[in-house]
């Protein structure tokens, strides 16, 4: 199936992280029949248990949660798109500046990278401003691929490396200029030299690592004297530690916070909410779509954040990353391999040490699916993974990771591989 998407579908799939080369080419399962749980049943009616990263972050709950489900299915019997508004949207719009007590209001999108286009946009028009820096990876939009116009590498280290901006105007070079996560520093570097046009300080609140003490409140202090809007990107962060964003819990508000992925456990939805005065300005510029308008996602949404109200979900994610990150460093322990564990507890990152680290990573892929485990370099926990399914992923990893030493032992880590060593970042498939 992938040969033939290969031919009709430029770079064989929509997604970056889909792509089987990034985890074992030649030898990923690639297609799905059906989902349930933390189940995937590929094409040959394999029954894999996933144990990567749920649906690249977005199903939280598990595959096919019944409870959101029944919501959608209930919005389809009533009518998923008609001439008139959707009365979710209002409710989930309540619901969300009531989570975030600083936000007034939202307006909604269907793609994570799209509302991080829209919040961009609204900082734009707000400050009538242009030049945007940047922190982290959100998204293929011009706006944020133009920062690799001025400098081929400048977004290398910011989660994909190596993103080619061809098709992005060069009369937008500059105007996004990265920085690094607790490295204050780089983003005077770029406040000094901006003059009076920053209009946006663009970025995820975490993610690989706690901020520093004082890192993220200088920032906010950095907005707040010069007039930029704070926008804090949550698409992944986002209901991982608590419910709603990750920024509640570390003590600074943004003005603006973009929501996607567990938001709508799957089904397409994105938020953006912000302060009052700012948001307004999206009546300003245009910003509108036909299918932002539709059911599914504001019904998704709101039965996600009812899962959320019934237990403690963001607790249930964080146990969970925390055994699966025991399970590494007891089995690495165990089997003298040397491994970087990284990422917060629910967005656990586990990386092979050595130069051959990326064959490494997959012999590991290669043999975890031997055993029914779809597994990789990241794991994000799902409140459907149990402490079975667990016990049962150590035990594979025990095997495989002392398959890996003594592979490494004898310098045939590469001989044991079926097919090529996966892909890192951004790479065009010829
Ligand atoms: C932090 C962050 N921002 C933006 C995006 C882009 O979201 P989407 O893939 O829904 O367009 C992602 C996706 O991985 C992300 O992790």
């Amino acid at each position: 199936m992938y040969e033939i998407a290969r031919r009709l579908i430029p770079g064989g799939s929509q997604l970056l992280s889909k792509r089987p080369e990034m985890f074992l080419p030649g030898g990923w399962p690639s297609y799905y029949a059906s989902a349930k749980g933390i189940t995937v049943i590929d094409l040959d009616g394999n029954a894999f248990r996933d144990f990567t990263v749920g649906g690249v972050g977005a199903t939280v709950l598990g595959y096919a949660d019944p409870d959101v489900d029944a919501a959608v299915k209930a919005a389809i019997d009533q009518g998923s798109m008609s001439t008139l508004n959707t009365p979710e949207e209002v409710i989930l719009a309540e619901r969300l500046t009531d989570l975030h007590p600083w936000a007034d209001m939202a307006r909604f999108s269907r793609a994570g990278g799209e509302a991080m286009a829209v919040a961009v946009r609204i900082a734009r028009a707000r400050t009538g401003r242009a030049t945007i820096a940047v922190c982290g990876y959100h998204g293929w939009h011009d706006w944020y691929l133009s920062a690799n116009l001025a400098k081929d590498d400048a977004l290398d280290g910011h989660l994909l490396p190596g993103l080619d901006p061809a098709g992005v105007p060069r009369g937008l070079e500059g105007l996004t200029r990265p920085f690094r996560y607790n490295d204050l520093d780089s983003l005077k570097e770029i406040v000094s030299t901006a003059g009076n046009d920053l209009a946006a300080i663009v970025m995820e609140p975490m993610r690989d690592s706690d901020p520093d003490t004082g890192f993220l409140e200088s920032i906010r202090e950095i907005a707040d004297k010069t007039g930029t809007v704070l926008i804090f990107d949550e698409i992944t962060a986002g209901f991982r530690v608590t419910t709603g964003g990750a920024h509640l819990t570390l003590g600074v508000d943004p003005d603006v916070a973009v929501f996607a992925k567990a938001l709508g456990n799957g089904y397409p939805i994105s938020a953006i909410i912000g302060r009052g005065e700012i948001m307004q300005a999206a009546q300003n510029t245009f910003i509108s779509s036909t299918s932002w308008t539709e059911r599914i996602g504001p019904a998704a949404a709101l039965a996600v954040l009812t899962q959320y109200e019934k237990a403690d979900i963001p607790a249930q994610l964080v146990a969970i990353g925390q055994n699966v990150k025991q399970v590494w460093r007891d089995t690495a322990d165990h089997t003298g391999l040397d491994v970087n564990i990284s990422g917060l507890d629910p967005l656990a990152h586990l990386g092979f040490a050595g130069d051959d680290a990326k064959a490494r990573q997959t012999l590991f892929t290669q043999e975890m699916l031997d055993r029914g485990f779809l597994a990789g370099p990241a794991f994000y926990a799902m409140s459907a993974h149990t402490h079975e399914d667990i016990a049962d992923y150590a035990d594979a990893c025990r095997e495989v990771f002392a398959l890996i030493a003594s592979a490494a032992s004898t310098g045939s880590i590469e001989g044991r591989l079926r097919g090529p060593i996966a892909h890192s970042g951004f790479k065009r498939l010829t």
